[in-house]
């Protein structure tokens, strides 16, 4: 697997071949949208690369796709002064506006006759690209429009954003587009950020400008930023119109908007942002409205500009999908962990293609801050994918009858315990352990797809069972083949239904160690801890005696989780309920990547610095294939060291303990030939 040896002209010969074909699938992929191999496949190509780079340093060029790996941590960021000034755009709201413009543009060109383009205005961070003798040399963002910020070391790891141009005579140019992220990137990176605790970003565009500021080019690289583009200049050929600009772009290896449309008239204007405002909803990535250009670039710039906007291109700006309606009532609902949230009952009406009846209003405060009462017309909104809200009261509507709300001082479940409002925090907690809505929610978690998948143990199912006493805990669920003939006695159950559900429970008996730990609802442990938590610790057994340092050790766990983690596990119900499920055949341990040696038996290492052919996580698998320990913190009883690229405190630290310290060759060296470890 070493091409150490090789001849340097194989090498030389195998670098091109590489980079012809990740340029090939960067190209499918970013920019005609139709990849051919999967992301393993890809990383493959591109680990080889890199090896082969670093082994032959001769062979590395600025445009070679080992530059996305991002490289040293920046300062600050230098202020540029953009050549051509990025203008910003005059938005409209209505049809009305929308014809103000095309006439204003047509008087503007004295009777020509103009041929607009509409695309999507993506809702990302505006970026500018230089490239010079064919090359990216400067990514900046559009600052107050005259500068912005020197951020091309973040922008080179956007892999939809070529480090060259493939074109036989544009050498230089200046390409501007917009940065952006996939809707279900932020999703996910939120997600992981709240079960870590850590602060969580409104929408994709902040995340988006906030990653762009990071000053660590390889936290950007790990964020997905996605790029299109939408306008050129350049000296190298003559351009004549955006339409022909966006398609030369698409040649020269940019992504551009899939959806654009030429249109003649207001009314196919009209109707690209008609047809645009249904379908936005069903993009991967947020729009907030289209823009409209002149096509021409004769034209625009007969046009010219008037102060910071172009007076060729408007901006159609589309409303958050709004509705109103009647709140009905405020009522609590309660959370598995026993948060309990106000929730507003509205008078159902359609939003956005579905009926709304029902809407979280978050917390006590959330409600008093928009002084929200009871039989209010409220405005309910929806943007992009979000989940429909209530934004705002309509006073001028209130009825002289509507009804001030406070936060009740008990839980709604029929056991009305004593709810209380910790200092300092906006939430309100039920802690009774027994209140039967928290373990609603829990036994619904539980249940639930992702988590143990228990087919017929649905909503419904759930709420009859705990009415009847047929489920006080977790642990009953499995004891429900003993109580055939209550079930049976209640509605809706039928022996062919009981069946189903019965089987059902018997198949998530099979259901791997990574699920039944996310299904037992450990706050903070969401499925992508559970997986990270299986993994390393991979039996029940680990994690009940787990210490918080052991914890901490494993690089994604932070103290939040390790401290929720350790309070689940000491708590007496649960190492009960635990050893209910173990009894009644539920899978405690991880099976997954099991052990395929005792090469590394007692032994444990610590990977620091980045390692360039295999991902840290490959590394740490390989540790524990072979019966040894990866963990993330060093002491005197780590084993080895092995340092990458730019290892830092750990590296230090393993220096000043005297523990083994081996480079990344080294430790490749002793999976590939055990003998020398
Ligand atoms: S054209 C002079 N096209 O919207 C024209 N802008 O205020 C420059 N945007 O700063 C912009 N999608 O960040 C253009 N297809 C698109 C766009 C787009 C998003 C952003 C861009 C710009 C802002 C306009």
């Amino acid at each position: 697997m070493f091409s150490l040896f090789d001849p340097p002209s194989d090498a030389a010969d195998r670098v091109l071949e590489l980079r012809r074909q990740i340029l090939h699938h960067d190209r499918l992929y970013y920019v005609e949208a139709q990849p051919e191999i999967s992301d393993r496949e890809y990383d493959l190509l591109l680990d080889e690369l890199i090896r082969l780079e670093r082994e032959h340093p001769d062979l590395v060029t600025p445009d070679s796709p080992s530059m996305r790996v991002g490289g040293a941590p920046i300062g600050s960021f230098e202020t540029v002064t953009h050549a051509v000034p990025m203008l910003s755009l005059a938005n409209t709201y209505s049809r009305e506006e929308v014809e103000d413009f095309d006439r204003r543009v047509r008087q503007g060109l004295e009777g020509a006759v103009p041929r607009y383009v509409c695309e999507l205005k993506y809702d990302g961070v505006a970026m500018s690209l230089t490239y010079e003798n064919g090359l990216l040399v400067q990514a900046a963002t559009r600052g107050d429009g005259q500068t912005g910020d020197n951020v091309t070391a973040n922008v080179k790891t956007i892999r939809a954003v070529p480090l060259g141009l493939d074109h036989p005579t544009i050498r230089s140019a200046t390409i501007r587009g917009e940065v952006f992220m996939l809707t279900e990137t932020f999703l996910e990176i939120n997600r992981l950020a709240e079960s870590k605790g850590e602060k969580t970003f409104a929408n994709p565009r902040n995340l988006t400008a906030g990653t762009l500021k990071q000053k660590d080019p390889k936290a950007v690289a790990k964020r997905r930023l996605e790029f299109v583009a939408y306008w050129m200049e350049t000296q190298d050929v003559a351009l004549e119109a955006h339409s022909s600009n966006l398609r030369l772009l698409h040649g020269m290896g940019l992504p551009t908007s899939p959806a654009t449309a030429i249109c003649e008239t207001v009314d196919e204007i009209l109707a690209f942002l008609a047809e645009w405002d249904e379908r936005r909803f069903d993009l991967p990535f947020q729009i907030d409205g289209v823009v409209i250009k002149v096509d021409s670039l004769r034209q625009q710039s007969e046009l010219g500009s008037v102060a910071r906007s172009p007076r060729w291109a408007i901006a159609y700006k589309y409303e958050a999908k709004k509705a109103q309606t009647i709140l009905e009532d405020i009522t609590l609902q309660v959370g598995r962990t026993g948060v309990v949230t106000p929730v507003a009952e509205l008078r159902p009406t359609l939003l956005a293609g579905s009926t709304i009846s029902r809407a979280t209003l978050h917390n006590e405060d959330y409600v008093h801050e928009l002084d929200l009462r009871i039989g209010d017309t409220v405005v309910i909104e929806k943007g992009g994918d979000v989940i429909p809200k209530v934004s705002a009261a309509i006073t001028e509507l209130r009825p002289a009858d509507a009804q001030m709300w406070h936060m009740p001082p008990t839980c709604p479940c029929p056991r009305h315990s004593h709810i209380h409002r910790p200092e300092g925090n906006a939430q309100w907690f039920c802690n009774d352990a027994q209140c039967p809505w928290q373990l609603r929610r829990t036994l619904e978690h539980f249940a639930s797809r992702d988590a143990m998948d228990i087919d017929g143990l649905g909503e419904k199912a759930i709420e009859q069972f705990i009415d009847a006493g047929l489920l006080t805990s977790i642990a009953d669920i499995y004891r429900l083949d003993q109580r055939t003939q209550d079930i049976l006695a209640l509605d809706r159950w039928a022996p062919k239904s009981l069946q189903k559900l019965l089987d059902g429970i018997n198949a998530s008996k099979q259901q791997p160690f990574e699920r039944v730990l996310f299904a037992l609802g450990i706050r903070f442990v969401g499925e992508g801890v559970a997986k990270i938590l299986a993994r390393n610790f991979r039996s029940i057994d680990a994690l009940l005696s787990a210490t918080q340092e052991q914890l901490t050790a494993v690089n994604e766990i932070g103290d939040a989780i390790a401290e929720s983690v350790i309070a689940y596990m000491t708590e007496h119900d649960n190492r009960e309920l635990i050893a209910s499920l173990r009894s009644a055949g539920l899978q405690m341990e991880s099976h997954e990547n099991v052990v395929t040696s005792s090469e590394f038996a007692g032994k444990t290492f610590v990977f620091t610095g980045e390692l360039t052919r295999m991902t840290r996580r490959e590394a740490e698998e390989s540790v524990e294939q072979r019966g040894g320990k990866a963990s993330g913190s060093v002491s005197k009883k780590t084993s080895y060291v092995v340092a990458g690229q730019a290892a830092g405190s750990k590296l230090e630290k393993a220096r000043s303990l005297g523990v083994a310290v081996i480079s990344e060759d080294e430790f490749l060296a002793m999976i590939t030939n055990p003998s020398s470890s």
